[in-house]
């Protein structure tokens, strides 16, 4: 049987090399084309030297048919290369910001851009499985999440969705340098951000918009969210120490509120394959190159707060893994297929 005709748009970024990387050894699709403004007309081994077995030339547009695309482009030029692709009928996974926030005047407000094609957030879906799993095989367009929402997210929604909640949410991050994309910049510049730590967006983070966002679809009682995103010397990975104040209620419902707590997570992510809730505090390493995330929930008796910790991979779960493992919902594959490497260690 013909396999899916897939096409990558903007191979040439560290989220669309992560894609052909995973989607070049799935089982069930082809990548029949690829584009890339800059290496437009170039072999993909002569661009990413790691590719030599991959038979692919960049475009400088995907080239023949397919039957669903991924976009990797930045927000904005996203919708704009999105847009004609959903008319002709294409199904499409978007990376970019453009389709998560349903909020018009949020997106605008935080990306600072019109967006070009309002219209269509209605039907997008946002693509964190473990949430919107049935939406998504439905869907024609998936709003793939952020790195760091995802990794919050997932540490959040199971308190959120299960009247442990007694407001106060604090997120605390530390990512990766590979999250900033691979353009040059000043503040990813070899010398200026290794051997340091550095917290930024203090003001407030773009990602606040689709954690806010989710967080009160779980949850209609969460005022607001205190995100702090860092910047940590290190390739790929996100750790994220998330904070919460429990209920009296809860906490007073039987003995062990650490024990309850661990059967609640344990329970509420029984059917994702991805998500794992780990016995000692994950580090990014546990998941590097992988599309785990790793949970370690803990109840904090003189404080009577929750502390979650989560680690992902910011490229992969936190991006093209991701993308993959939405792909795999909206076509009918087994969620898993082509995601299933172990993380890299040491
Ligand atoms: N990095 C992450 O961890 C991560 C995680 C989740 C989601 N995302 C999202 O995924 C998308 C890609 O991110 P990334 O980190 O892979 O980006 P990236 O590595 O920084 O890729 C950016 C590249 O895109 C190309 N580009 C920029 N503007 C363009 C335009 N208007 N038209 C065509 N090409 C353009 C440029 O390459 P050329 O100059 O070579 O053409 C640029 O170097 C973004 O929307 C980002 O927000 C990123």
């Amino acid at each position: 049987m013909a396999r899916t005709r897939v096409g990558i748009i903007n191979i040439t970024g560290y989220i669309g090399i992560d894609l052909a990387r995973i989607l070049l050894r799935h089982p069930e699709i082809e990548v029949v084309s690829a584009t890339g403004r800059s290496a437009a007309g170039k072999r993909l081994s002569e661009v990413f030297p790691h590719m030599t077995s991959a038979d692919l030339v960049i475009q400088s547009d995907l080239d023949v048919p397919v039957d669903l695309v991924f976009s990797a482009m930045p927000h904005k030029a996203s919708a704009e290369v999105c847009e004609p692709l959903l008319a002709q009928g294409i199904k499409v996974v978007d990376v970019s910001a453009d389709f998560r926030v349903k909020s018009i005047e949020e997106y605008e407000s935080w990306y600072e851009v019109v967006h070009p094609c309002p219209q269509l957030l209605k039907s997008a879906v946002y693509g964190l499985p473990e949430l919107h799993r049935e939406e998504i095989r439905h869907a024609n367009l998936v709003a793939n999440p952020g790195c760091y929402p995802t990794g919050a997210l997932l540490a959040l929604a199971p308190a959120l969705s299960c009247g442990m909640f007694d407001g106060d949410i604090i997120i605390d991050s530390k990512s990766g340098v590979s999250g900033a994309g691979r353009s040059l910049t000043l503040t990813t510049h070899y010398a200026e951000c290794n051997e340091s730590v550095a917290a930024y967006a203090i003001g407030g983070h773009r990602h606040l918009a689709e954690i806010r966002q989710e967080c009160r679809l779980l949850n209609d009682q969460v005022s607001e969210v205190l995100f702090v995103p860092h910047l940590i010397p290190m390739t790929r990975g996100i750790l994220s120490v998330c904070y919460m104040r429990l209920s009296q209620e809860w906490i007073g419902q039987g003995a062990d509120p650490q024990k309850r707590l661990v059967t609640e997570y344990q329970e509420f992510y029984r059917s994702s394959p991805f998500v794992e809730v780990v016995e000692s505090p994950p580090a990014t390493k546990h998941v590097w190159g992988s599309n785990y995330c790793h949970l370690f929930p803990q109840y904090d008796a003189r404080t009577s707060r929750l502390l979650v910790i989560s680690a992902i991979d910011n490229l992969v779960k936190g991006g093209a893994g991701e993308a993959v493992q939405n792909m795999n919902l909206m076509l009918g594959f087994e969620e898993t297929c082509g995601l299933n490497a172990l993380p890299v260690y040491p």
